[in-house]
């Protein structure tokens, strides 16, 4: 926001609650006081929904440009994960101007290295995994975590690996009961309690889909969640080990954001501005390397980005 004031004397305004805000014409004024010190609050000022912009009787691309035309706003710049970002893919193919900005603690918006929320999101499950090992050692039981992440592991990954934990289980490598038991029987073997990183989407090799029982959000995705607290009986039936589970849940989606999601935040916001400028339609900020770079919310929403093969079989080597 700042540099579209200062760099091209841009005004803004926020619309609440996201894609319910356009929806519905409810904004904000925003102007350089309003984002003072904001980088370091964890959230949104504007409120966040899983609306669907194509739902209800002011929703779909006919009503948005007639909303906009009447708040005399040019584009928006949409800032959200898969959800958000194939809502603006469908309205930019249909007209609206639209930018997109990658932020998600899942990270599984292809065309883009990491979206902002992950580094921070991986922080708090990191810490979580390090606290539960506590309980795990001093108790010699066997602790599974159970991280967010939805189709894809890559917070499960990463914290389990920072962490240390004796197995990673994520929605990308089905594994079967068998196995995850051999792995924390080897682990109680060494004298050692069992720590499992689960991301939530993660099935075993004999389920036909992800464990879900929460019904289904706005875009018809399911919700998910529960599979620790699934696999836990089944591990202790077949171990005898006292099995636990543990969902951090909301947790590790609030707070103080890191350094690295305030610079990468910062940085893809800039770059956003830039492509409204330049009327650069349909484009979604990303990282590659350390480089930002414009790519295409299609290209972004077109497929997951998943954890590929060899990075689970790196991690992999360590289970057990
Ligand atoms: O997409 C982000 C995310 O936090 C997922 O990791 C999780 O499955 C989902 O949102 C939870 O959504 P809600 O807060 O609507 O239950």
């Amino acid at each position: 926001m700042l540099k579209g004031d200062r760099a091209y004397d841009a005004e803004f305004v926020g619309f609440r609650y996201g894609w319910r805000g356009v929806v519905n014409g409810d904004t904000i004024p925003i102007d350089r006081h309003d984002v003072r010190g904001l980088s370091r609050q964890g959230g949104t000022i504007l409120g966040s929904s899983r609306t669907n912009p194509y739902e209800g009787e002011r929703g779909g691309p006919e009503n948005i440009r007639r909303t906009m035309a009447e708040l005399g706003v040019d584009a928006i710049i949409a800032i959200g994960g898969e959800g958000t970002l194939t809502a603006a893919r469908r309205l930019s193919d249909e007209g609206i101007n639209i930018v997109g900005v990658p932020k998600t603690i899942d990270n599984d918006l292809a065309g883009t290295d990491y979206s902002f929320g992950f580094d921070t999101a991986v922080e708090i499950a990191t810490e979580s995994i390090d606290r539960v090992r506590t309980t795990a050692e001093s108790h010699q039981r066997c602790i599974l975590v159970e991280v967010m992440g939805r189709h894809v592991g890559w917070i499960a990954l990463h914290s389990g690996m920072a962490a240390g934990a004796h197995a990673i289980l994520i929605p990308e490598q089905p594994e079967s009961i068998e196995q995850i038991v051999e792995w924390v029987e080897s682990v109680r073997d060494r004298g050692r309690a069992p720590v499992l990183a689960v991301s939530e989407g993660f099935r075993l090799s004999t389920m036909e889909g992800e464990h879900s029982h929460k019904g289904l959000d706005a875009f018809n995705r399911p919700r998910l969640g529960g599979i620790a607290e699934l696999l836990a009986p089944e591990i202790e039936a077949r171990t005898g080990i006292e099995s636990r589970s543990v969902a951090i849940g909301h947790v590790q989606r609030g707070g103080v954001p890191s350094a690295y999601d305030r610079v990468l935040a910062t940085r893809l916001g800039m770059h956003a501005v830039d492509a409204v400028t330049k009327e650069q339609w349909g484009t979604m900020v990303a990282l590659r390397g350390t480089d930002i770079v414009h790519t295409t919310i299609a290209e972004a929403t077109g497929g997951l980005n998943v954890v590929p093969t060899a990075r689970y079989e790196e991690a992999a080597v360590l289970f057990g």
